[in-house]
């Protein structure tokens, strides 16, 4: 897909509502990963199981990942068994390498995000491991909305993932509910009954590492409960960089 078409698909695709988008791109993208973090994008599995039963011709299921960075909530791992089982998916469970991990709290412990920032232990634990397994794919699709954080407003709906450019390859990246809001997401997963996270119903909004991921309270912001010691345009593990994302690395 050239730069022209994806600018085109970004315009036409704009007020269009998530199963709609997934319905247009899912036949052009080739080989995809749907990215699953364990926390309200299971959306995503919803929406794209719902839309793939009515295209013609059939599709696969894209292949479903998980990054499990060895530090998720007990309550994280036992749902993504939850959704594994009620959605009969093959999911990919992504670890990072062992030693890389060792090297890091050998020298600096299990706790050094808190001194020094996330960004080390995000980019062995998560951005690592993610790269190797994208390397296998034509695209990807993420959970990413622009109403999560000010480092997420201009997110499209389909980009060129940069990521991949150094080792001469030409990822895409769909974020189907780039502009769904966390209301409309709530909606989805209540009309359909989607299994969800019950770290939510404990005040947790946006999940992740359980380190770095406390409940929020009332009108604060869904992604202050995440990495709260660092500053709010500091909140990018690396996952989306260079992407639509707007950080300051
Ligand atoms: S993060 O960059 O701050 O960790 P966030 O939790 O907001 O990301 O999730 C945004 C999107 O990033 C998710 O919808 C998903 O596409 C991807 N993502 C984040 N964490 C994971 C994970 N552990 N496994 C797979 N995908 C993830
Ligand atoms: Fe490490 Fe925290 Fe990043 Fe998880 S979120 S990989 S524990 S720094």
């Amino acid at each position: 897909m050239d730069d022209n078409s994806i600018a085109a698909l970004n315009e036409s695709l704009h007020h269009a509502d998530p199963r709609d988008i997934l319905a247009t791109l899912l036949p052009l993208l080739g080989h995809t990963a749907l990215s699953f973090s364990g926390a309200e994008d299971v959306v995503l599995i919803e929406l794209t199981s719902k839309t793939l039963k009515k295209l013609e011709p059939a599709l696969a299921m894209p292949r479903v990942f998980t990054l499990d960075t060895g530090r998720l909530p007990a309550a994280t791992v036992r749902y993504l068994e939850v959704v594994r089982k009620h959605y009969a998916l093959s999911l990919d469970t992504l670890t990072p390498d062992p030693d890389e991990v060792r090297s890091l709290v050998a020298a600096k412990g299990l706790f050094s995000f808190y001194e020094d920032g996330h960004k080390e232990c995000c980019a062995i634990r998560k951005v690592a491991p993610l790269r190797k397994h994208l390397a296998q794919f034509d695209a990807w699709i993420t959970g990413q909305r622009k109403d999560q954080s000010p480092t997420r407003a201009e997110v499209p709906i389909i980009e060129l993932d940069s990521s991949m450019a150094a080792v001469g390859r030409r990822l895409i990246k769909v974020n189907p509910l780039a502009n769904t809001s966390s209301a409309e997401v709530w909606d989805t997963i209540r009309l359909f009954d989607v299994p969800y996270n019950p770290l939510h119903d404990q005040g947790f909004v946006s999940l992740g590492c359980e380190p770095c991921t406390k409940p929020i309270g009332p009108n604060q912001h869904e992604r202050e409960g995440r990495w709260w010691w660092e500053e709010a345009t500091q909140k990018e593990c690396g996952l989306h960089y260079k992407s639509g994302n707007a950080t300051s690395e």
